[in-house]
């Protein structure tokens, strides 16, 4: 996939309406983590960069529903934006209407201007040919580096693509850069490591990912669902009912195909799922009647150790347990660990698994931390992107 960027086309003396994903934590009006603002500098820098260029910048903030909500103002990120760009960012007064037109026409090169939160308007959602115009209107060219909402249809990530000539940013084609050659040609072995509690939302991952991986690590709530079909007693963890039958089909391809599935062979237990429980170890596949498994034990991620070693890609979604109780967080720290001591191309996506490399300090160790939770799940499903199909066009 050969995406078109912004080095691709002539930017001089233009204005550049750039999508980026700033939708990061807020604390008290103080951003938390401005990981997803550092990542789409380098494309706006290089855009400043180009002669006599101005950019108006669009991003949404939480899910205001479509209305003007001042919880959702992007006003602290412009604070926090315009510090790490290292120059002054205007905020706009509105997203569109007469007021903003006049701000952007007002923009002297080298001026950035953030509009306000695009999800203000239930047309940004709705993907509304109207809205998208009037957005359109803003820029000479358009420039997509949000990847984090590539996975949506909106107007700012997708309608707009159909009025201005449409290129991607540097943070775009990094992430394609990473993901796609896990679904086409991976360095092998190619091992994935995918977590999470519910098989439901995984399912779709396993089932892609098992075309070109040698062996996919199954752990977290879902594996309990996946132990419960090989006829192994798991006590009071997680089950869901209605997939054991996906589960099994999916271990039966697995197999078909030579695909190694490394379930968990022992566990950390607890006899109720609370923070300050007690940590049971069970040195055995099967969980006792009274427990629930809360980590995987160390049998466990000798196996996942073996395979991370021998692997030449690694693809990590997921954490291994409830590793935000401090008790049940070996096995997601080991894991993470295991990756950034890789010597393999080591690819991390998702929210919590994200946050595990970053909470245990493995993240510079890794070649690609995905700045997309949603987005990333669905590219490895092998979906088509949105926002990424847009500007293939
Ligand atoms: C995210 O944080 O995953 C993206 O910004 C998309 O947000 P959304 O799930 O509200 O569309």
């Amino acid at each position: 996939m050969k995406l078109q960027t912004v080095k691709d086309i002539d930017l001089q003396g233009k204005r550049v309406l750039i999508r980026v994903d700033f939708n990061v934590p807020l604390q008290d009006g103080i951003v938390t983590d401005d990981t997803r603002i550092r990542s789409a500098l380098t494309t706006i820098n290089y855009i400043l960069e180009q002669k006599g260029t101005s950019l108006v910048v669009m991003s949404h903030f939480g899910r205001p529903k479509g209305k003007k909500d001042p919880a959702f103002s992007m006003a602290p990120i412009a604070k926090r934006f315009a510090e790490l760009l290292g120059r002054p960012v205007k905020l706009a007064s509105d997203v569109i209407g007469d007021a903003v037109q006049k701000e952007v026409a007002a923009l002297l090169p080298g001026e950035v201007l953030l509009l306000e939160n695009v999800r203000f308007y239930a047309g940004e959602e709705a993907n509304d040919v109207d809205f998208a115009k009037k957005l359109a209107t803003y820029g000479d060219i358009y420039v997509n580096d949000a990847f984090g909402t590539a996975h949506r249809a909106h107007a700012s990530t997708e309608g707009v693509s159909h009025f201005l000539p449409s290129v991607a940013g540097f943070l775009i084609e990094k992430e394609v850069k990473f993901f796609a050659p896990l679904l086409e040609n991976p360095d092998k072995p190619f091992v994935a490591v995918i977590g999470g509690s519910k098989v439901s939302s995984k399912i779709s991952v396993l089932e892609s990912l098992a075309k070109t991986c040698d062996a996919i690590v199954i752990g977290g709530g879902m594996a309990y669902t996946f132990l419960k079909v090989q006829g192994h007693t798991i006590g009071k963890s997680l089950l869901e009912a209605d997939f054991l039958d996906v589960a099994k089909s999916f271990l039966d391809k697995a197999k078909e195909k030579g695909v190694r599935v490394i379930l968990p062979v022992d566990h950390v237990c607890a006899a109720e799922f609370k923070e300050d429980a007690t940590p049971v170890m069970v040195d055995s596949t099967d969980i006792p009647e009274s427990l629930i498994g809360m980590d995987v034990g160390p049998k466990t991620l000798d196996l996942i150790g073996k395979e991370l070693k021998a692997a030449r890609s690694i693809v990590w979604n997921g954490p291994l347990g409830v590793f935000e109780f401090a008790s049940f967080a070996a096995g997601t720290k080991a894991v993470a660990k295991m990756v950034g001591e890789s010597q393999g191309t080591t690819v991390v996506g998702g929210g919590d698994s994200v946050a595990a490399v970053n909470k245990f300090g493995y993240a510079d160790q890794i070649d690609h931390v995905s700045t997309g939770g949603g987005a990333s799940l669905e590219f490895l499903e092998g979906q088509q992107l949105p926002g990424i199909k847009a500007l293939e066009r």
